[in-house]
């Protein structure tokens, strides 16, 4: 596995402090978040709109999707409806949102991430299949061509619904940060896997200029770190 693992008590506090911080430190005026899907994300989501208050200028933050199920965005399971319930609607308007249209294809959010250059972060789960974003085990978007950072995705062993969009692992790699949040104990034998590179599980191939896992003590399962 790739970066830092930070053992945390809470996180969505820790997922809170380490978005402001990077927005706060962001090398340009502008900022290029790409959000995940979840109950982790969502409770992330609920507690920076609770908590982040002005260390945040959504009017200087561009939201994009790190995937997304194919449905409609006001589907409940649309990951752009989880994130305008959890956080946007919360915050109010960002400078822009870019959610993924599986009706249009990859290649309309191919072209705007090739715009668009790099992430400032990018947010990830961890599924208990060892998956992240919908990378999921034995999917072909975990072999996708060079230069693709974002494609349509399913997921072959049936676990995951809907079709997908995901960005790719090199599309994960354009961030300066992503931040991989991991909690409860539903997730113990998945990290585990994780820290032990094992290849069936694909969230050990997660890499960027920087990585930062916040697991808290119920996923570790009493590992150390
Ligand atoms: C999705 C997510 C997915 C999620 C993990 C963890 O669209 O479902 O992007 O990758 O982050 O499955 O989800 P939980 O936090 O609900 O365990």
């Amino acid at each position: 596995m790739n970066g830092e693992i930070v053992v945390v008590d809470d996180v969505t506090a820790a997922f809170t402090t380490t978005v402001t911080e990077a927005f706060r430190t962001r090398p340009n005026d502008g900022f290029a978040i790409a959000l995940s899907g979840g109950r982790t994300a969502r409770s992330c989501y609920e507690r920076l709109a609770a908590d982040a208050g002005d260390a945040i200028d959504w009017w200087k933050v561009d939201v994009y999707w790190g995937d997304e199920r194919c449905v409609p965005l006001d589907d409940p399971d649309s990951n752009y409806r989880l994130a305008r319930e959890a956080l946007l609607d919360r915050v109010g308007a960002a400078n822009a949102t870019y959610p993924m249209r599986c009706e249009e294809g990859a290649d309309a959010y191919q072209l705007r991430l090739g715009e668009l250059g790099r992430f400032d972060l990018v947010h990830l789960g961890l599924g208990p299949d060892g998956h992240t974003a919908s990378l999921f085990p034995e999917s072909a978007a975990l072999d996708a061509p060079p230069g693709r950072l974002v494609v349509t995705n399913d997921d072959p062993l049936g676990t995951n619904v809907h079709p997908r969009m995901t960005l790719t692992f090199e599309g994960i790699a354009r961030a300066r940060l992503v931040v991989v949040t991991v909690e409860g104990e539903e997730k113990i034998e998945a990290f585990a896997r994780v820290r032990a590179d094992d290849p069936t599980a694909p969230a050990s191939r997660i890499g960027a200029e920087r990585v930062v896992w916040l697991v808290d003590h119920a996923a570790l399962g009493g590992a150390t770190v």
